[in-house]
């Protein structure tokens, strides 16, 4: 175990903040977004409430908060910065120390400028140059006030949603595209790096990459079988291995193969971040165009979540393992589950943590464990209806209610952050 062990919830800024112009409020203004209709507007409220908001966090013994800046906010226009959205997010920084709160900041989680599209986006070599203008600018403003930064959320998802499956901005359906797109932000995330380990000398640095286990369909079918492998070279591996070691070989199936050299990637990686939520079945298919098809299961008979997701705390260990094969510390930066009955997140949060519990206990270099997520919020695909907080939103009036989930998470976290009696973090959380 890393001391001090990091525990505590994460957010996105536009899940929780909306009210912002971005490529995403185009996108659903375009009717594209899969919940069709929805629109996140100002999500929970959150810009107007984040005091508050995040007065909570010691009511639930959390130490450290994930969230993210929202780049269009900063940096409106190309160049142009905002000085009032900046020095808000001074003040937040400023306000999470007060409240002795480690800020782990991530600075893309999805949502992206609309002119940075137009300026060619991730497919252009000049994207690079542009996310680092941004970083600079947050970079100075922050000085050496953050440590913990996740320069980019989930990128495996993002290229294999927005560049192939053309179902996030850019929308686009393309493995070349999603190939050139890779590389470039590989090479941002190592400029980023660079800029913020320059400004302070403490930064740990890292992706917050999400890991899905992948099996086949029909285990004693070879072609569900190797689809299953390949899925999980693409998905889950391909990244580790280039974070270990510089090179990155990515394959998608029936669509194309990249590979190519960040020789400084693994310098700029100061731990793994590991999103964590669940398991996928692949079928082989072998139709033009598509290769095979994934989907949840429930073998276990234990139902899925909210949003048909597979309960299956066994991957979580596969994925830490995974994640600490790379040589670094590992961060939980998200694990959760949608449901609207809570008792649901109370088992979810037993039968997470413990595995978590079992690699610190035989030594791995675990930094910290950070749940998705502090409050509901507007999910990417789905809009409202996912239930994911701690605290649950009441979208007619703002409203936060505490959910028990929350007591239970907060026991736990004595165990990990040291502040409770010794023993094991689930035995005080039986409700
Ligand atoms: C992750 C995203 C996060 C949230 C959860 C449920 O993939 O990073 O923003 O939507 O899923």
């Amino acid at each position: 175990m890393i001391r001090p062990f990091l525990w505590g919830v994460s957010t996105s800024s536009y899940q929780i903040e909306g009210a912002v112009e971005n490529d995403w409020t185009a996108w659903e203004a375009a009717g594209r977004l899969q919940a069709r209709g929805e629109r996140c507007g100002e999500a929970t409220g959150h810009r107007s409430r984040w005091r508050s908001d995040l007065a909570l966090l010691p009511t639930i013994g959390a130490n450290a908060y994930r969230y993210s800046l929202e780049w269009s906010r900063i940096e409106p226009r190309p160049g142009h910065v905002d000085g009032r959205a900046l020095a808000l997010e001074v003040d937040r920084v400023n306000f999470l120390k007060n409240l002795g709160i480690e800020p782990v900041v991530t600075l893309l989680h999805y949502t992206h400028p609309r002119w940075f599209w137009k300026e060619g986006g991730w497919e252009s070599p000049r994207s690079i140059a542009l996310f680092r203008r941004f970083v600079e600018v947050v970079a100075d403003a922050f000085e050496d006030r953050v440590r913990w930064w996740t320069v980019v959320n989930e990128p495996i998802v993002f290229l294999l949603a927005g560049f192939i499956g053309g179902r996030i901005p850019p929308g686009l359906q393309s493995f070349a595209s999603a190939a050139k797109a890779l590389e470039n932000l590989l090479r941002a995330h190592v400029e980023a790096a660079a800029v913020l380990k320059d400004r302070n000398e403490e930064a740990r640095v890292g992706i917050a990459h999400n890991m899905i286990e992948m099996a086949p369909d029909r285990p004693a079918h070879a072609l569900d079988r190797r689809l299953a492998a390949a899925g999980d070279r693409l998905y889950n591996l391909a990244l580790l291995e280039a974070i270990a070691t510089g090179r990155m070989s990515w394959a998608f199936p029936g669509e194309g193969r990249v590979d190519f050299r960040v020789p400084e990637l693994p310098a700029a990686n100061d731990f793994v971040g590991v999103n964590y939520y669940s398991r996928v079945h692949l079928r082989f298919r072998g139709v033009p165009g598509a290769i095979g098809e994934f989907f949840y299961r429930d073998p276990r008979g234990h139902g899925l979540t909210d949003i048909g997701w597979e309960l299956h705390p066994e991957g979580f260990d596969v994925a830490l393992r995974r994640a600490e094969a790379t040589g670094r510390p590992v961060l939980v930066t998200e694990n959760g589950i949608a449901a609207r009955d809570d008792a649901h997140r109370r088992t979810f949060l037993r039968e997470h943590v413990v595995v978590l519990a079992h690699r610190v206990k035989s030594g791995a270099p675990i930094a910290g464990y950070l749940h998705w997520s502090l409050l509901d919020n507007f999910e990417w695909l789905e809009g409202f209806r996912p239930r994911f907080g701690l605290f649950e939103v009441d979208y007619s009036t703002f409203a936060r209610r505490r959910r028990p989930s929350a007591d239970v998470f907060a026991a736990m976290g004595r165990w990990f952050t040291g502040e409770g009696a010794a023993g094991e973090p689930f035995a005080a959380s039986r409700t």
